[in-house]
């Protein structure tokens, strides 16, 4: 990279576009270790916690957003349960963070959450925080922190690097619902009679790509939370119960799917 260029929305649709190691996902591109290597140094924190071995392998382990001003993302917590080191590259950020211990309702099965942040309800009852990411600065965010992020200059670029612990020893209620979320869906998708296994996979695939189970890694954590059918059947009733709550709020479902923005696509 010439000292004189930055990451530029131009500049990285053409370098993103001839990097066989990265993709568009929904809403950021995927990149695999070593991808465009030549434009930064991973710092030694960051590399530390990637080539340690209580992390689930993974290929794609970077992701770069671009956003222009005033993009507000949902409330949402990463699903994967993975920690991300996000550094603002370029431009600037507001975050808004709500504590998993204070977790916020989520859409049935999915990991975000109903309320739209507008005003300052949200907060109310929650452990928070608010702060600014500029040029330069880098943030660790914990698995299953809500967040709220708009950009605020320009152009804003991001780089995230993001990994899963195999074992954890976090048991809020947050985790806990995320945990048997996926182990539901798990159980449906591997099921012994076919027709189970096709009646999950086409109701996922009826969910807009955002809401869809994605956990893709084929051994599960670690915890010390353990599930069986009746706590599973639980979560189902708890989860279609909040489906009352959704219509409840339904005016506020098109503004909400408004604020997310998909990437460009790269020219391949
Ligand atoms: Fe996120």
């Amino acid at each position: 990279m010439d000292s004189q260029e930055v990451w530029t929305e131009t500049y990285l649709q053409k370098r993103l576009s001839e990097e066989p190691l990265a993709k568009e996902a929904f809403l950021w591109y995927w990149l695999e270790k070593n991808a465009l290597a030549e434009d930064y140094e991973i710092p030694e924190i960051v590399d530390t916690a990637l080539s340690h071995s209580d992390i689930f392998p993974r290929s794609q382990v970077m992701r770069i957003w671009v956003h222009e001003k005033g993009n507000l993302s949902s409330w949402h917590y990463d699903a994967n349960m993975i920690s991300v080191f996000n550094v603002q590259v370029t431009g600037r950020k507001k975050w808004s963070l709500i504590s998993p211990e204070t977790p916020l309702c989520c859409y049935p099965f999915s990991n975000f959450a109903i309320l739209d942040g507008k005003g300052d309800d949200i907060f109310h009852n929650k452990i928070y925080t608010h702060f600014e990411l500029n040029e330069g600065d880098m943030l660790f965010l914990p698995p299953l922190w809500f967040h709220q992020v708009e950009a605020c200059e320009a152009e804003n670029v991001s780089l995230n690097w993001v990994f899963t612990k195999k074992e954890t020893q976090i048991t809020t209620s947050a985790f806990k619902r995320d945990y048997e979320r996926y182990y539901f869906v798990s159980y449906f998708s591997r099921h012994k009679y076919p027709i189970y296994r096709t009646i999950a996979k086409q109701l996922n695939a009826l969910l807009p790509s955002y809401l869809r189970a994605k956990w893709t890694y084929q051994e599960i954590i670690k915890t010390s939370h353990n599930v069986n059918l009746s706590i599973l059947a639980l979560r189902m009733l708890k989860e279609l119960a909040s489906i009352a709550f959704v219509l409840r709020h339904f005016n506020k479902i098109k503004p909400y799917r408004k604020t997310i923005k998909p990437v460009k696509r790269l020219a391949r």
